[in-house]
């Protein structure tokens, strides 16, 4: 290999600075004091890594004779010099184990700190291999529920509950804050305070099971006011569908498996075991996060689930590609 190409391969840890799934691009408050920290532990670690591999580094220089030439006796002033340089060393250790340790307080202290203002509240729980999203904030009738994606207004602290409905899941959103684990039969709460907009990605970060990669999330931040935009039209319930296509495309999806997982506000389908649809064409992606939307992968995915995503408890209803066409034309009016 020619040195450029070598050169190259260098830059390709630092892709990892930047980017909508990063710690090191932090877009909250809460992942700015993590990024502090992580900063002030890779100098500090950093500072004495390099300063262990100069004094190895000089013991080999020094040993570069042949042993039994140079076998003197150490003198009482090296004694003295030695005894010297391993206390200092001793004492530059302890002082940075204490900065690192008081900075993780400070750090912890402001993580778990009450925000300023009223929390918009939300609850996620994790499915094996999705997140169920209720928004819970203000009176019971603005309550709305989505599926594999979040969006915060910013510079308002979201206060999320987090629970599991099987087995233990770990919800991360590096650029916004650090993980937290969602764990059956208990609650745990995160706090986010997103400073910039923007789209990110969260993630699992627990394995917990065959498709553990697969369970993304689809993170918006945004402004106040186009959040309220968006919470208004999720609360809305979709208009009934107009066309004959379409009109088909509810019957099949009430008539056949699928209302016996899902809901949809308006309609005869209220299954809570899979994710709510009621605002489906207007998602990101499908699949918690497996592929974009789109009326073709839309199509897909219903026709053979476990193609996309093998192990999903998402079964093949076995529809012909007419009734496809329709049930997928319906869903994907639902903005
Ligand atoms: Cu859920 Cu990994």
């Amino acid at each position: 290999m020619s040195r450029r190409p070598a050169h190259l391969l260098l830059l390709i840890p630092l892709g990892a600075c930047r980017g909508v799934q990063t710690s090191l691009d932090p877009a909250g408050a809460e992942a700015g004091h993590i990024f502090s920290l992580w900063t002030l532990m890779l100098w500090i670690c950093g500072g004495m890594y390099l300063l262990v591999i100069a004094f190895l580094g000089w013991a080999i220089w020094r040993s570069r004779k042949p042993l039994g030439l140079s076998a003197k006796p150490i003198t009482r002033t090296e004694d003295r010099r030695l005894e010297v340089a391993l206390a200092g060393w001793a004492g530059v250790i302890v002082l940075g184990l204490s900065v690192l340790v008081a900075a993780s307080f400070l750090v912890d202290r402001n993580l778990a700190s009450a925000p300023a203002g009223a929390p918009l509240k939300i609850k996620v729980t994790g499915y094996q291999w999705w997140w169920r999203v209720e928004y819970q904030d203000g009176p019971v009738d603005r309550w709305f529920e989505t599926a594999n994606e979040l969006h915060l207004p910013q510079g308002r602290t979201a206060e999320i509950e987090l629970q599991s409905n099987d087995v233990i899941h770990s919800f991360w959103v590096p650029n916004l804050s650090g993980k937290t684990d969602l764990i059956p039969g208990r609650t745990n709460t995160l706090r986010l305070t997103p400073r910039r907009a923007g789209e990110l990605r969260g993630t699992c970060a627990e394995f917990c099971g065959f498709q553990h990669a697969h369970m993304a999330l689809d993170v918006t931040v945004e402004s106040p006011q186009a959040f309220e935009t968006w919470r208004a039209r999720q609360i809305a319930t979709p208009a009934p569908p107009s066309s004959p296509l379409t009109q088909q495309g509810l019957a099949i999806f009430q008539d056949q498996a699928c209302s016996m997982c899902h809901r949809i506000a308006g309609t005869e389908a209220r299954g809570r075991t899979g994710p709510d649809l009621t605002h489906l064409g207007s998602r990101k992606s499908i699949a918690a996060g497996s592929l974009p939307y789109s009326v073709g992968a839309l199509a897909g995915w219903i026709a053979n689930p476990k193609a996309v995503k093998p192990g999903t408890k998402m079964p093949t209803v076995g529809l012909s590609a007419a009734e496809t066409n329709a049930l997928v034309a319906y869903l994907d009016t639902l903005k």
